[in-house]
């Protein structure tokens, strides 16, 4: 590790979101993971560019840290395009909308986060702005008003979303490209935690970056914090060089377990093991038992859940998986007998 970090003091979250930034790949080249969207997005840039028109309206859909935003901001810069970065909550009026719209250049990249949170007038006036590029706007109140129609530049918008469900139809049609961001596979997590080491001015070796790689959660936002993080213990208890020990040791000091799980998951686990008895459980039931959002536990905790098989989705709700119970040390029989004991007794009583 050269000097300059050495000396660095300790970073605010607005640093450790522009270290985040500085992380992110440009182009598509340097992009890892995802392939077929990669694949396909680079056939539909090319077409865009060679028709000399913007490339169609796009949405990308999957949990957080996926990299939605990574990818809007790569195809703004393949495009040859700029980027104008806004959130579904943020567009509150109509008029928040046209001022955005009104403000763009031709071919740029409107990119809106959260855009299942639209509201419904704004998510309305977009529609004649996707569909031919013009917005309608209303002047004066009541009897006196009129309705002027404004001609926009030739745009594309990219819409992300943890909630592809929760759009509605009309506004879910008018996207032409609609993608499916993946959990990302360990190997492909750990070639990013080694790019992002690289680019940090950090040593790490092969076995560091598959072991935080193992612990992300499929999930690139949390591989480059956990490599931040590792790389605090490194610089403190040791000479910087981040080695599967020093790895190992942090790792298991933030608490984060060998598959990724949190104390948060452990907890969502051992809930619906013990207080739900292994039966099916109701999300609203989870949430509440777990002081959590429903959103959350959808969003954020369910999804590697359910990708490593520990959680299934039934039509009566969500059910632990026999791995789980292996993991947390519960044995699943043990655990029935123990919540059928008292029972049995109290018949054998009767
Ligand atoms: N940093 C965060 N996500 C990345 C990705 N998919 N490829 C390369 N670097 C990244």
């Amino acid at each position: 590790m050269d000097n300059q970090n050495l000396s660095r003091p300790e970073l605010t979250d607005v640093q450790e979101e522009k270290i985040e930034t500085t992380l992110r790949p440009q182009t598509l080249q340097e992009y890892i993971g995802q392939t077929k969207v990669k694949e396909s997005m680079k056939i539909y840039i090319e077409a865009a560019k060679k028709r000399k028109e913007p490339l169609d309206h796009c949405l990308f859909y999957g949990p957080p840290g996926l990299g939605k935003t990574t990818i809007s901001g790569i195809i703004a810069n393949e495009m040859h395009s700029k980027i104008r970065i806004t959130s579904g909550p943020a567009i509150e009026k109509p008029g928040d909308l046209a001022g955005i719209l009104t403000s763009l250049e031709e071919f740029d990249v409107l990119f809106i986060d959260e855009i299942h949170r639209l509201s419904k007038v704004v998510e309305e006036s977009l529609y004649p702005a996707l569909e031919d590029f013009v917005l309608d706007i209303t002047i004066g109140k009541g009897a006196e008003a009129k309705s002027i129609r404004l001609d926009l530049p030739k745009f594309t918008l990219i819409g992300a979303t943890t909630k592809a469900g929760a759009l509605t139809t009309p506004l879910r049609d008018r996207f032409g490209i609609v993608q499916k961001l993946e959990l990302y596979s360990v190997k492909d997590l750990s070639t990013i935690i080694k790019r992002s080491s690289k680019i940090l001015g950090v040593e790490i070796d092969q076995a560091s970056c598959t072991e935080i790689a193992r612990r992300s959660r499929g999930t690139p936002r949390i591989a480059n914090r956990l490599l931040r993080r590792v790389r605090d213990f490194a610089l403190v208890l040791a000479d910087g060089k981040i080695d599967l020990k020093i790895a190992k040791y942090a790792l298991n000091q933030l608490e984060i377990d060998e598959l990724g799980l949190e104390e948060i998951d452990r907890k969502m686990l051992s809930t619906m093991i013990v207080q739900y008895s292994g039966r099916p459980v109701g999300i609203e039931a989870l949430a509440a038992s777990l002081g959590e959002e429903i959103d959350t536990i959808e969003d954020v905790y369910e999804p590697y859940l359910l990708q490593i098989g520990f959680i299934a989705r039934t039509p009566k709700g969500r059910v632990v998986l026999p791995p789980a119970y292996e993991h947390l040390g519960y044995q699943k029989d043990r655990v029935l007998m123990a919540l059928l004991a008292p029972m049995l007794l109290a018949s054998r009583k009767n």
